[in-house]
Formats: C-alpha cells, sequence, structure tokens
C-alpha cells in the first residue's frame, strides 16, 4: 500500500512525458492559415528565387502563385537552407516545395514530383586563368570544390570526382570563397552561376556537366493536388506563359544584380569610414562624408 501513492505519481509522469512527446511533431506541423498554400524554397538562386527587399521572388514563386490561384487560394513563402527544403516539406511545413528542385531517383523516394518545367544542369565557374573544362572534368579531382550544401553539385563532387565538396549556403557564397582563394572551382546550376559571374571579367562558367530537369515536390500520397500542379505547369507551357515568365524573371534578376553592384562602391566607402567622429585624426573624411 505505501507504494500506491509514488507509482500512481510515476505512472502520471511517464503519461505525460509521452504525451509531450507524441504532440512535439505536430505542433512543428503547423497548419496553413485559412486561405493560404505554403511554398517552401532557399532564396539565394536566381532567376528561380531571390530577395528583393523582404520579398522573395522569382520564376517558381510565379509558377507556385498560378498554382494557389487554380486552388482559389493566396501563396506564402516561406525560405529555409537549400537542404531543409525537402525535409520541412515531409514535415509538412509547407505544401509545395519549390527551389530549382532537380528530379533526382532519391529525392523520388520521398517526395513525388510535378511535371518538370526547366531543362537545364550544372556547370563549373572558375577563373579564367585556371580554367575548368566540362569534357576534362576529371581534372576537378584532388581540387577544391565548392557547392552549395544539399545540392546536385554536391553530389557530382560526390559520385564523380569521389572526393568531398567544400560546402557553402548559397552559390554566391561558394562564388565569394573562390575569389578569396578557399576553393580552386564551383559547381552550381547554370543559371545561378551566370547570375554569379555577371560583372565579374576575370570569371567564366564551363559547358554543361550534367542533363536535370526541375520540378515542383509535394508529400507523396496526394493526387489531387499533383494533378492541379501537373494542369498549371502544362497550361503555363502550352500558352507560352512559362517562356514569358522565364524571361520576365531572367531580365528582373539581372537588373537587380547590376543595382546591386552599382550599389557596391557607397558601400564600400561606408565600410572604409571606420571613425565614430569626423573631429577624430584618423578619420578618412572622404570615405566618411565629412564636412571638409
Ligand atoms: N538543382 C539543384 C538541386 O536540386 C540545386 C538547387 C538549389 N536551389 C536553391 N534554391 N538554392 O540540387
Amino acid at each position: 500500500m505505501k507504494h500506491t501513492l509514488p507509482l500512481a505519481a510515476l505512472a502520471a509522469a511517464v503519461a505525460s512525458l509521452s504525451f509531450a512527446d507524441e504532440a512535439a511533431p505536430a505542433a512543428e506541423a503547423v497548419a496553413p492559415a485559412p486561405g493560404t498554400i505554403r511554398m517552401i524554397t532557399e532564396a539565394t538562386f536566381p532567376p528561380y528565387e531571390f530577395r528583393q527587399g523582404k520579398e522573395v521572388v522569382g520564376i517558381d514563386v510565379e509558377i507556385c502563385k498560378a498554382v494557389a490561384k487554380e486552388l482559389g487560394k493566396t501563396l506564402a513563402v516561406e525560405d529555409v537552407e537549400f537542404d531543409s527544403v525537402i525535409p520541412s516539406l515531409i514535415a509538412g511545413k509547407a505544401e509545395l516545395a519549390a527551389a530549382g528542385i532537380t528530379v533526382t531517383e532519391d529525392r523520388k523516394m520521398k517526395v513525388d514530383f510535378s511535371h518538370p518545367y526547366v531543362r537545364t544542369g550544372i556547370v563549373f565557374i572558375f577563373a579564367k586563368d585556371k580554367p575548368f573544362d566540362a569534357e576534362k572534368a576529371e581534372e576537378a579531382k584532388g581540387k577544391r570544390v565548392g557547392v552549395q550544401n544539399g545540392t546536385t553539385s554536391a553530389d557530382y563532387v560526390r559520385e564523380k570526382l569521389g572526393q568531398e565538396p567544400e560546402m557553402f549556403d548559397s552559390p554566391a557564397s561558394a562564388f565569394a570563397a573562390m575569389k578569396a582563394g578557399k576553393v580552386d572551382v564551383v559547381i552550381a546550376d547554370i543559371d545561378p552561376a551566370k547570375a554569379v559571374i555577371k560583372g565579374e571579367p576575370d570569371y567564366d562558367i564551363s559547358e554543361l556537366l550534367t542533363v536535370e530537369e526541375y520540378a515542383i515536390a509535394i508529400k507523396k500520397g496526394q493526387p489531387e493536388l499533383l494533378a492541379v500542379l501537373n494542369k498549371v505547369i502544362d497550361d503555363l507551357d502550352a500558352s507560352g506563359k512559362l517562356d514569358e515568365i522565364k524571361d520576365e524573371w531572367t531580365a528582373k534578376a539581372e537588373a537587380a544584380a547590376a543595382a546591386e553592384e552599382a550599389a557596391k562602391p557607397a558601400e564600400e566607402a561606408k565600410a572604409a569610414c571606420a571613425c565614430a567622429d569626423c573631429k577624430d585624426e584618423s578619420c578618412d573624411k572622404a570615405a566618411c562624408g565629412c564636412a571638409k
């Protein structure tokens, strides 16, 4: 009899523990706001997805907006690391994953893919004085190869070059590491690679190393949603609207990059201004915009 109370208390504690355990994943998979469908992406991938101010824009966003419209919903966009995009989709944090996602056999085991909407591939990005050729890709063996985390470029380095890639959180940061001498060459999808070398006369890209197709991913077992996605993509394609979207957002991404480039000297000048007060002896008066 003496044990009754502690045992009951223990049982209650165990019950509440296991309840908390079961509740945890459900709490993660929050339902979308009423009337909303969520797209999950990684927005350092122009022209497919990039940031314009706070907003995520690009080709993938336009396609998902068309899907939302077909469903009579509005689109909400969430931006995460690329290697979290598919796990987050599976965990129920979004209904659509659109991030220039290449259809691969591995991914097909985890998610369902729409009809493809782009045919593309990956390329080397290299310094012109240290060129890399798609025909002689094995010359990259033993070199430090930068890629974005979780991408088919990372798979390529492991499978075709037989080594571990250097991981970065975006194609642009892998490129910045190459400029800083930390990697010898970068591999990335051709369209963001083109965006990265824009305004960089000392760098170039190779021919394609692979042929890949992008599609929208959804959680498995939703034939109705898949049919809607396929209808929207097929209609956009047949009407010529898909090409229009691609051209429009390629131009917009280029304009955004050019504007960023133009803002650089001002940013660098600000960075060169290291003094708190123009009266300081050490203050670079020109860089800090101090009155003469
Ligand atoms: N197409 C490549 C892949 O699926 C790279 C995609 C990266 N996308 C992004 N939004 N960062 O692995």
